[in-house]
């Protein structure tokens, strides 16, 4: 009886929640029938059609990405974007990487690589590559689509990507190419460039060595913006999921880079696992803060609690119930609406497999939702059949936070810091001129 109940509630779109939330969620659907039509009108318009979305611009500009979702090969896909954007307002979500090459080649089919509701503004494309003729004609073909940023890939060590014509983790033993591909992508779009790196490279790991990366590539090409992860990447033996465990954290780096290049955005990646670790990294001065498998792996407990502890907005007072109804609508307007009969089910589910992680009835959930894929054919009918094993508390509640504020990682991180950098030039001209010390400021 109580299931029965409950599947006509999640079917008939009605929250349980009371009076406001109501309010909330029918609002909240209005605006999703209009997400899903611009999505398809603009799917269909190649790249062309009006994208902007300015309601969240202050003085025509979005909220600085103080918190941005990483990009993640296979997982930060059109559907888990718009899982985050519904979870979190403010965060800035990156793309997969998507290679140069494929958005040359694919110039007649880029909708499916580059198209995006206009909602999941302020949104950063990622790009990797080491060509640089490619690099430009990628940027110039995805400047149709807006993108807030368009960010270049130095950080993977996955031999698919540093192994195989020198891009992702590898273009970091080559500062000036860096530089000259962002110079080249920022001359072909007009988004702001920036670049996604380690902190160093098998033996090219030094901090003098990251500073020497930064100050060429930021002085050859108006890159302002630098995401650090904050571990090195070995490129022969490891693993790529063993590349984003073994080599040790050193947020002195990041911070170090903070005091030397005052004039420079950082943002600081690596090992981050809750919004209070976030909050703490931004106390202690880390400009932004990215996350990437926390982000993916906890998404209502990451994202829940970004909009009001890092943005300062109201908390949050959405439930899951009302995500995954706005969630299902999204799913079974575009169901294999690309003629290849994708996206399918499993594709549309895969980024909730997530959403109650650690809750109450989560496992049992997951073991219905592996036979429920098996034939359902749409989302509605796959959410009907499965969230009986999730209590109604778990679905109702709006995200909540408890853990104690604590500075955790960050704190005592002085003693650490390496020493100031001091650019090549500078040294010379200390030599020869015997002039008082100055830190660069590239
Ligand atoms: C499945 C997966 C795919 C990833 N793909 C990319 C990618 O395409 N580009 C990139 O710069 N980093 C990629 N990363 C690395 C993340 O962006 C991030 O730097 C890394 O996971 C460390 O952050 P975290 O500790 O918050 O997860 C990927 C990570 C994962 C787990």
């Amino acid at each position: 009886m109580m299931k029965y109940a409950r599947h006509n509630l999640l079917s008939s779109l009605v929250p349980l929640q009371q009076g406001s939330l109501n309010h909330h969620h029918s609002q909240s659907i209005g605006r999703l029938r209009t997400f899903s039509s611009q999505f398809r009108r603009f799917n269909s318009s190649n790249g062309k059609g009006p994208i902007f979305s300015e309601k969240d611009k202050v003085n025509g500009q979005y909220p600085p990405p103080w918190f941005s979702v990483a990009p993640m090969m296979d997982w930060t896909d059109n559907h888990y974007r718009f899982l985050a954007r519904l979870i979190s307002k403010r965060a800035w979500l990156f793309t997969e990487m998507v290679v140069a090459e494929t958005i040359v080649h694919q110039k007649d089919n880029l909708d499916r690589f580059l198209a995006f509701p206009p909602e999941q503004h302020p949104i950063v494309l990622q790009i990797g590559g080491s060509n640089l003729d490619n690099l430009a004609k990628a940027a110039e073909l995805a400047n149709a689509y807006d993108y807030d940023e368009i960010n270049l890939n130095c950080g993977c060590p996955s031999g698919k990507v540093a192994g195989h014509g020198c891009f992702g983790a590898r273009l970091m033993f080559d500062p000036k190419f860096v530089g000259d591909a962002m110079s080249t992508i920022a001359t072909n779009c007009d988004a702001p460039v920036s670049v996604k790196c380690r902190i160093g490279v098998d033996d090219r790991d030094s901090y003098n060595e990251l500073c020497e990366f930064v100050y060429t590539v930021s002085s050859k090409s108006p890159t302002k913006h630098f995401i650090i992860h904050a571990r090195k990447a070995l490129l022969n033996g490891l693993s790529p999921a063993e590349n984003r465990t073994i080599p040790p954290l050193k947020y002195e780096y990041y911070f170090a880079l903070l005091r030397d290049f005052p004039d420079l955005q950082f943002t600081l990646n690596g090992g981050i696992t809750c919004i209070d670790q976030v909050a703490a990294a931004r106390r202690q001065g880390a400009h932004n803060v990215m996350v990437g498998r926390a982000a993916y792996n906890n998404p209502w407990h990451m994202l829940g609690h970004v909009d009001s502890a890092i943005y300062g907005l109201p908390p949050s007072v959405l439930s899951r119930r009302q995500v995954l109804e706005q969630f299902q609508i999204y799913g079974d307007s575009i169901l294999k609406e690309d003629g290849r009969k994708k996206p399918n089910v499993r594709q549309l589910v895969k980024p909730l497999l997530n959403l109650f992680h650690g809750e109450r009835g989560n496992g049992l959930w997951k073991r219905k939702a592996d036979t429920a894929l098996h034939h359902c054919t749409t989302m509605k009918s796959f959410l009907e059949e499965t969230l009986s094993e999730i209590p109604d508390t778990v679905l109702d509640s709006v995200p909540e936070r408890n853990t104690p504020e604590s500075d955790g990682d960050f704190v005592d991180l002085d003693g650490l810091l390496p020493p100031p950098y001091r650019c090549e030039q500078q040294l010379h001209s200390l030599n020869d001129q015997k002039a008082s010390p100055l830190l660069c400021t590239a």
